[in-house]
């Protein structure tokens, strides 16, 4: 089976991407599948979430500036099948020195080429920064599809236009013509208010079916795990946050395909 890679992004800060790659990558690694987490920001919340400390040159910066191979920087974790590529501050320069490099989308495409064709993972999961910046574009750049978390709050569909325009570029000028948008994710969902169950029925009406099923509610218990450096499935697997992700987990593995 190819490796799969999956970009989780959303130029707006705080809607839950980190949250939605860390609890994702864990719950498909517990269904089985070997699962890369890749930390491609600079925040490094989800190496942190993760339980990694951060440490200096971990991360894929000197790897996407030409110096060593991405496979070096694989790190595991305390749980099954489950590795990540850490981040660091450092990355914080990639967007300055790439946007000078030669071939600067495919820096990450090319760096991840060996990881693939190794076949040593079934997914790859990479976790971008809030900005469609450079290292946002290397992930779209190197991914079969993109998954976007949405927040259930006003303005949740702002910036989309900007995201599906940047990947309908990536598309048409040939920097990847495989990018799908595999699917929206809403999070922060509160049942009880009306605020989010008319978000939910503006993003279905905007997007579809592309709007996964399971919606992840707004839990504190999900926003507790990162510090305790553990996914919710190992941090309190009996949770609704923990349901949730397992749920959204097996959808996802539904909506991929084999
Ligand atoms: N379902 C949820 N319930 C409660 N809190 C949540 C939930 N999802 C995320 N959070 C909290 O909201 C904050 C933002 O989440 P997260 O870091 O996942 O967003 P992000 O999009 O990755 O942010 P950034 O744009 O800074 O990378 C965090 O404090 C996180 O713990
Ligand atoms: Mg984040």
């Amino acid at each position: 089976m190819p490796t799969k890679v999956f970009a989780v992004a959303n130029q707006k800060g705080g809607v839950g991407k980190t949250t939605t790659a860390v609890n994702l990558a864990a719950c498909l690694a517990a269904l089985g599948r070997r699962v890369l987490l890749f930390d491609l920001d600079p925040q490094a919340n989800a190496t942190s979430g993760l339980g990694l400390e951060k440490a200096e040159g971990a991360s894929a910066y000197r790897v996407l500036l030409g110096e060593g191979t991405l496979s070096e920087k694989i790190k595991p974790t305390a749980f099954d099948r489950l590795q990540v590529i850490p981040s660091e501050v450092d990355l914080c320069g990639a967007d300055f020195e790439l946007a000078r490099a030669e071939h600067h989308l495919q820096r990450v495409r090319s760096a991840l080429g060996p990881i693939i064709e190794s076949t040593q993972f079934d997914l790859v999961l990479i976790d971008c920064p809030p900005s469609l910046g450079v290292l946002t574009l290397n992930a779209f750049a190197a991914a079969g599809g993109v998954l976007v978390p949405l927040q259930c709050e006003y303005y949740a569909l702002e910036g989309i236009s900007m995201l599906n325009r940047v990947m309908a570029q990536l598309h048409d000028n040939g920097v990847n013509p495989a990018l799908e948008l595999t699917g929206v994710v809403m999070t922060m969902y509160d049942g009880r208010t009306r605020l989010s169950q008319q978000v939910v029925s503006e993003v279905r009406e905007h997007f579809g079916e592309r709007v996964f099923e399971t919606m992840i509610p707004r839990s504190t218990r999900l926003a507790e795990a990162p510090s305790f450096g553990k996914p919710i499935i190992h941090y309190d697997k009996y949770s609704a946050g923990s349901a949730a992700y397992e749920l959204l987990a097996q959808e996802f593995l539904q909506r991929i395909g084999p």
